[in-house]
């Protein structure tokens, strides 16, 4: 992507821009440890209505509930992810709210601790809202997304997807922000073919937009592609660079 081109691109989309900051606070290596807080065992926990004390992540599940003093209690959907510091469950309020609990499987994880800092600054620079509700030293409740995890998306990529992840990195570039983690699976795309990185990893002050545009441009071709086909490969480089560009701009 030239410059001419990002232009051309961010200049499309400045109508549905919301005003970005101009300063974004730097996050360094997003390696330094944040205040550690409660940890989700100290709060009560159920197993169908009974008191129970799991003895590490990996016994949740349907079935259990939480008590956390922000949301009171939280019956567990059950699992949705499994990464190598945490396991990510879905959890219901009963009043038809529903959340992520990223749970560590150690207290203290980095990773864990910048997780709410890292939304908080995704949501300033206007990039993406995730509201995060209540965070511990062991864990982070978050605002489900409803929408197609990246992953899943990558199956049958969209037009509307492909162009809302341009806007995406549009809304990342106009604030000087490199996302480093913008993997398929911490990315949901929601009805409205927005994006929302659920799970942002760390955030890199840039000095320009242009190098923000190219080094995620550079990160979506390498982690979006399906190996054999190439297919969301193809269809990116059709929308976002040489001469269609102009054309879809123009719309
Ligand atoms: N707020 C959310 N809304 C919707 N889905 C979510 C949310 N948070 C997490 N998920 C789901 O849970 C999965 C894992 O979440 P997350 O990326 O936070 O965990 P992780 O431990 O970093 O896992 P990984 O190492 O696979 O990235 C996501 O791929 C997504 O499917
Ligand atoms: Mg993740």
């Amino acid at each position: 992507m030239r410059l001419q081109e990002l232009r051309l691109f961010t200049r499309a989309f400045q109508r549905v821009r919301q005003e970005i900051p101009e300063h974004v606070p730097a996050e360094g290596n997003g390696r330094s440890v944040q205040e550690a807080g409660p940890s989700l065992y100290s709060f009560p926990w159920l197993l169908n209505g009974a008191e129970a004390q799991p003895d590490d992540a990996a016994d949740i599940g349907a079935g259990h509930a939480v008590t956390l003093p922000e949301r009171g209690t939280l019956a567990i959907d059950g699992m949705c992810g499994r990464g190598k510091r945490a396991t990510v469950y879905r959890a219901a309020d009963g009043r038809g709210s529903h959340y992520a609990l990223k749970v560590a499987l150690a207290p203290n994880e980095p990773d864990i601790l910048n997780e709410p800092g890292r939304l908080a600054r995704l949501a300033d620079a206007g990039i993406c809202p995730t509201p995060v509700i209540a965070s511990g030293c062991d864990y982070v409740l978050k605002a489900w997304v409803d929408g197609t995890v990246g992953t899943e998306w990558l199956g049958a990529p969209t037009e509307a997807g492909i162009i809302g992840l341009g806007r995406f990195m549009s809304r990342c570039a106009g604030a000087r922000v490199f996302v480093r983690d913008l993997k398929p699976r911490n990315m949901v795309l929601d009805r409205h073919h927005e994006w929302h990185c659920i799970d942002p990893g760390p955030l890199e002050k840039m000095e320009s937009a242009d190098e923000v545009w190219r080094r995620l441009e550079r990160y979506v071709l390498k982690h979006w592609c399906d190996a054999r086909s190439h297919h969301p490969k193809y269809i990116w480089a059709r929308y976002f660079t040489g001469p269609r560009l102009e054309g879809l701009m123009s719309k």
